[in-house]
């Protein structure tokens, strides 16, 4: 195990791509056009934070990194997934991604759909594939996964989000559309590790999970505040499309200063819950910090 922080970051984040590049078909098997766009989806240049996550909660419950392979691999997926469709016209209607044309402008529309489609059910054919992991933790991690991902999860913070356009929600309205947007697959990124611990006392398993849902708003806030006060350049995205979709924002309701403060509580609220933890949560409060402090 690497010794600081940038070395375990950089360990973790070329171990998941050598895992996301084993599962991938090859972009050359057919349907190529297919597969080069699954590829294209999930290698152009992604901060992986939800694998990191899996990986340092993993590392906080003194865990194996075999088993965290596949609930690192399967939310990275779902993950990439999730944001081709995000981009597409009928959504967000993005051209720009990651510093680079969004998937439907790269291909097309039906590619960009069709690839998003394979990417979703990939993710739980790798927690199938996952020998390191028993067979009833198996069954849990897809629960799940799959929860995370479909109505009551992100998919459903997606259709409350498009369904907010023009209008003024609340404060607490944005944040539970946040926690199920975003906040969904931040929050099983570090539920899947503690899933996988044996004999995990309630009291820590409530303690990550509460981390889990913390961070995981406080990372929408971020990405609204990137977008209104990040450059294009950095962030990789078009900024200030938000306002132009009308979306309801937490900066957009409170301002940026105010939307800071509230992203820096529930960075602290989330610190609090890995107290108990002592040095084996360095790594997890390192990425709570990077996520509320992050450049893009
Ligand atoms: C962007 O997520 C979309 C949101 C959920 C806010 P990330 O900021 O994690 O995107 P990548 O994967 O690093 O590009
Ligand atoms: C997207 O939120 C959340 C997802 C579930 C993909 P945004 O629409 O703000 O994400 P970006 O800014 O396009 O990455
Ligand atoms: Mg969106
Ligand atoms: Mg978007
Ligand atoms: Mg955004």
């Amino acid at each position: 195990m690497p010794a600081t922080f940038d070395q375990r970051i950089a360990y973790y984040t070329e171990r998941v791509q050598e895992k996301l590049d084993s599962v991938l078909p090859p972009a050359n098997r057919p349907p190529k056009r297919l597969h080069d766009a699954m590829r294209y989806a999930v290698f152009n240049g992604g901060k992986r934070v939800r694998p990191l996550l899996v990986y340092a909660t993993g590392e906080c419950l003194g865990l194996e990194e075999q088993a965290l392979d596949a609930p690192a691999v399967a939310l990275e997926l779902i993950h990439a997934f999730s944001l081709v469709h995000d981009d597409l016209p009928a959504m967000d209607n993005d051209d720009l991604r990651r510093g680079k044309p969004t998937l439907h402008r790269q291909f097309d529309e039906a590619t960009a759909i069709l690839a998003a489609d394979a990417l979703q059910p990939l993710a739980f054919s790798v927690i199938a594939d996952s020998g390191d992991i028993q067979p009833t933790t198996r069954n849990k991690l897809v629960k799940l996964i799959a929860d995370a991902c479909g109505s009551v999860g992100m998919t459903g913070g997606q259709s409350m989000d498009l369904a907010a356009e023009g209008r003024s929600l609340s404060g607490e309205e944005i944040e539970s559309m946040y926690s199920l947007k975003t906040g969904a697959l931040i929050h099983a990124s570090v539920v899947s590790a503690a899933l996988l611990s044996a004999g995990l006392s309630t009291e820590r398993e409530s303690a990550i999970d509460a981390f889990g849902r913390t961070i995981g708003i406080a990372f929408q806030i971020k990405d609204d505040l990137l977008d209104v006060e990040g450059e294009t350049e950095t962030i990789g995205k078009h900024t200030g499309a938000d306002q132009r979709l009308r979306k309801a924002t937490y900066p957009g309701l409170v301002g940026i200063s105010a939307a800071r403060e509230r992203c820096n509580a529930l960075l602290r609220s989330a610190l609090e819950q890995l107290d108990d933890f002592g040095a084996d949560a360095d790594s997890l409060r390192w990425l709570a910090c990077y996520i509320v402090e992050r450049g893009h």
